[in-house]
């Protein structure tokens, strides 16, 4: 599919976060030229410059490397989209979200709903915990001998994918024997953990996740590309607005790099205290770019040590709601409650579809004002208003105007957001592409449940604090 650049560049509207709109809380345009905004500025840009490509940065190049890679999931995609009626990813964290925010983003919003003919795919599935309720619930609806399943695991190792894994895997062996293993894909490193070893032994077609890909960056890789091309989303189109927008991010100049500026403005505001940063989307398609982004933002920013070793604590707590909905539950809180938070709205200028609102209720003017109108027009007002609203109450926000919602669009939405995390984390002057704090957890769970080489945590866990029971509630 072609696009128009020009007329599809996704735009920044940062009105609202300068002083001069907002406030006492707001940025000043001098803020942006002190001597020492300006050295941390450049040096934060050239890391990230310098770094593209290299070590965890390897999700810059997904845009200009994956030619080869790209045909091969058309294909695996064609297939799949022609013997199978289910597609379920077995994945958690990054392995998991990035699929979920593109199929919610760019398939019919009930696309599970929708007659065959009409999907042209398999029915759907991201599972991505492992609560024994939600799986039960999925072997009910699935026809396991019509499903292909996508085992995603950057580290080959995870416990919540990998006992996912044997649960399927038994159930297929048990009915289908040999060809069990012509309904599982690996999408795994190729170098490192147990995943990989197991599929190159049973044979599964296997994808591999780049070395310098960490999870929450891989949605451009064969983590998120497969599944795209399955449910017939242009992968080609994705790829091409990731491109577009790490193009369109190349200058040190503040006001030529949508990415680097909103890294700036947040930096700013979290030295300011503004320690939340909520994300609110104004379509229903964008709902879970907020959840796969509070990961992406969390999990990289959220650190206590800086790449020195001085020990630090930051990073933005990130909250997901959504527009119009959330307007009747979170916005009180933003416009009247603490100022501890800096608002991202999405927007969308043409929405995929236009309803009108039909005549009636002519009896009742405060109802059959809104006949006339589309609901187009009245979610547009309702971004404004409460962009307007949370203004007025002196409450830093933001806005991220998307032309419309397709694969060239939410390409440079990703993409954005990769780069904007990565700017601001080397603002911090912290390692954006760890998580230690996840590890720790991965690590108390294979000692609780028995992994061999974990003697040593299992005695850390048996000596810490027990509980009290005078301070349980029964
Ligand atoms: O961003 C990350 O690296 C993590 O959050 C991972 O995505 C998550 O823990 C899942 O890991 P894996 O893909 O190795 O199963």
């Amino acid at each position: 599919m072609r696009y128009n650049k020009k007329s599809m560049k996704i735009r920044l509207d940062y009105n609202n976060m300068m002083s001069s709109v907002i406030g006492k809380d707001g940025i000043k345009e001098d803020d942006f030229k002190t001597p020492s905004f300006c050295r941390d500025l450049k040096k934060a840009f050239k890391s990230v410059e310098e770094g593209k490509g290299k070590g965890m940065m390897g999700w810059a190049d997904l845009p200009y490397n994956q030619d080869e890679i790209v045909e091969d999931i058309l294909e695996t995609a064609k297939s799949i989209r022609k013997n199978f009626e289910y597609f379920v990813v077995l994945g958690i964290g990054g392995s998991a979200l990035g699929p979920i925010a593109t199929f919610q983003a760019l398939c019919h919003l009930h696309y599970n709903d929708l007659p065959r003919r009409i999907r042209k795919g398999p029915k759907f599935y991201v599972e991505d915990n492992v609560d024994p309720e939600r799986m039960e619930a999925l072997l009910d609806i699935i026809d396991i001998e019509k499903t292909m399943f996508n085992v995603v695991t950057k580290s080959g190792s995870t416990s919540e994918t990998m006992t996912q894994y044997l649960i399927i895997n038994n159930i297929l062996k048990q009915k289908l024997g040999d060809k069990a293993k012509d309904h599982i894909i690996a999408t795994t490193s190729k170098s490192a953990g147990n995943l990989i070893k197991i599929a190159e032994k049973e044979g599964y077609k296997t994808f591999y996740i780049p070395d310098g890909v960490g999870g929450r960056f891989s949605e451009l890789c064969p983590v998120g590309l497969l599944p795209a091309a399955v449910v017939d989303i242009d992968i080609k189109g994705l790829l091409l607005g990731a491109k577009f927008m790490l193009e369109e991010c190349k200058s040190d100049n503040l006001k030529k790099n949508p990415a680097l500026m909103s890294a700036v403005l947040q930096h700013l505001s979290m030295k300011n205290g503004k320690n939340i940063g909520v994300m609110m989307p104004y379509a229903d398609g964008l709902k879970f770019i907020a959840d796969w982004y509070a990961q992406l933002w969390a999990e990289s920013l959220g650190k206590n040590v800086t790449l020195s070793g001085k020990s630090c604590h930051v990073g933005q707590t990130p909250v997901k709601a959504l527009g119009v909905t959330d307007q009747h539950s979170q916005v009180q809180l933003y416009a009247e409650g603490p100022f501890d938070k800096v608002i991202t709205f999405i927007g969308v200028d043409e929405y995929r579809t236009t309803v009108e609102i039909p005549k009636g209720c002519e009896e009742y003017p405060n109802v059959n004002f809104l006949c006339g109108h589309t609901m187009n027009e009245l979610i547009q007002a309702e971004r404004m208003a409460t962009e307007y609203a949370v203004t007025k109450a002196g409450k830093l926000n933001y806005t991220i105007m998307l032309p419309t919602l397709n694969a060239f669009t939410l390409g440079q939405l990703l993409m954005y957001f990769m780069l904007q995390t990565a700017y601001a984390g080397a603002l911090l002057n912290i390692d954006t592409f760890n998580q230690p704090g996840v590890e720790e957890g991965k690590n108390a769970t294979y000692a609780l449940l028995g992994r061999p080489g974990y003697d040593e945590k299992r005695m850390e866990l048996a000596n810490a604090p027990q509980k009290q029971n005078k301070y349980i509630i029964c």
